[in-house]
């Protein structure tokens, strides 16, 4: 292809992602425009007790799909789940009945923990990674596990067990998104990114340069002490999102399991794709205050977002913030979703067409007493119109 032409096909490419709308200060006022709860636990959907862990990502065609773990009896961690799934044709207006797509039953008591969605752009393939025996309980094998879809989240293809290409360490993915690099280095690579346990804790990421077909890990970046418990203060980063920079660098927000110098975000970066994640590199962002949670953060049109429940202690106060400078730096007035309780959150952002700004999507964790009362889905309008 002649450059010509190639410049042609990524203008195209840019046009259908909404991507030639770059954001100014002056235009970004973000705004929630629409609220639904998608599931709510207490045995009324279901018969499921608690929905947690909410995931959210769109499809190139523009489907919206949402994931949750169906915890079947009990709020704990560990025990019996569904993942459950809802899906949206129509940019979040309405969304499909659940459906459970992935059901434990069968598996040691520990069950699955989500997870990580992780959308192919090139193929339109849709991947979601979760664990089994995360927390070894009454088991002594992890498993990461993947699941596929090839007609945007209708159908699903039967568990692999990606621990006989990857090994049995315990790695749980997200809970979030995977990217797909859009620049070099390593373009079109899926990255997904995750947490680890015990002796081999830190975070770490699991590469396909194959579309999903087959999958290595690459860097990590390990707890200290090194293979032993941790303390209050130690360094453990944890459950973590990660974005990618239009320099091509990537960037992993990870919770700060042990409040390493402060009550806020660990901030890591890897220059080759994920193959590494320096220690040089590690920041910590006094900015984003945050109580040891799993935190949604997403690039999009020359801005980064960044959810969570912007509190030194308690899960309340959801927070949406965002950066012009590719997160070295917060917007000082940031929209505030929920004061009430608030958890987990993930981001997602679909294109509306050529010049303008792409709708955000929020799905978090929402309660009046607990933040595992609900999981709501808020649309958001990055210029603050209807
Ligand atoms: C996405 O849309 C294109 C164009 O309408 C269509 O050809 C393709 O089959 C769709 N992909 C999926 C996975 O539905
Ligand atoms: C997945 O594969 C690993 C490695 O072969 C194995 O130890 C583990 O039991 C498998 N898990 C499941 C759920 O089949
Ligand atoms: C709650 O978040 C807002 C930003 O949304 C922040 O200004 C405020 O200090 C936070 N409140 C507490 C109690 O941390």
């Amino acid at each position: 292809m002649g450059r010509r032409w190639a410049l042609l096909a990524l203008a195209l490419c840019a046009l259908v992602r909404g991507q030639d709308w770059v954001a100014t200060p002056g235009q970004v006022n973000p705004l929630v425009t629409m609220e639904q709860l998608l599931w709510v636990s207490g045995k009324h959907m279901g018969e499921v007790a608690t929905y947690r862990i909410p995931l959210i990502a769109a499809t190139p065609n523009g489907t919206l799909l949402a994931f949750a773990e169906a915890r079947k009896g009990s709020p704990a961690d560990s025990g019996p789940k569904f993942i459950a799934l809802r899906r949206s044709l129509d940019r979040g207006a309405t969304w499909t009945p659940t459906s459970f797509i992935v059901d434990d039953r069968g598996s040691p008591p520990d069950g699955l923990n989500l997870g990580a969605v992780v959308v192919d752009e090139e193929t339109g393939a849709a991947f979601v990674l979760y664990t089994l025996c995360a927390h070894y309980r009454r088991c002594d094998v992890a498993s990461t596990m993947i699941i596929r879809s090839r007609d945007e989240g209708e159908t699903w293809s039967l568990p692999r067990n990606l621990s006989e290409e990857i090994g049995t360490i315990m790695f749980a993915p997200g809970p979030g998104y995977g990217i797909q690099k859009r620049f070099p280095p390593a373009r079109g690579r899926l990255v997904v990114c995750g947490h680890g346990t015990l002796e081999l804790d830190g975070i770490s990421c699991l590469l396909s340069d194959d579309h999903g077909e087959t999958w290595r890990f690459g860097g990590a970046l390990r707890g200290l002490p090194y293979g032993q418990p941790k303390q209050f203060r130690d360094f453990n980063p944890d459950e973590c999102q990660p974005y990618e920079l239009s320099d091509g660098s990537l960037v992993i927000n990870a919770r700060n399991q042990n409040f390493y110098r402060c009550a806020c975000r660990i901030v890591a970066r890897s220059w080759d794709g994920g193959e590494t994640l320096p220690p040089e590199a590690v920041t910590f962002d006094p900015e984003l205050v945050d109580p040891a949670v799993a935190a949604g953060a997403l690039a999009t049109s020359g801005l980064v977002f960044f959810s969570n429940p912007a509190h030194e202690s308690k899960r309340q106060n959801l927070t949406l913030r965002w950066s012009f400078t590719g997160g070295a730096s917060w917007w000082q007035h940031p929209l505030r979703v929920w004061e009430g309780p608030s958890g987990y959150s993930c981001l997602a952002a679909l294109g509306t067409g050529p010049g303008h700004p792409p709708s955000l999507f929020l799905l978090y964790e929402k309660g009046r007493s607990q933040p595992e009362e609900s999981i709501s889905l808020a649309k958001i309008s990055i210029p603050g119109t209807l």
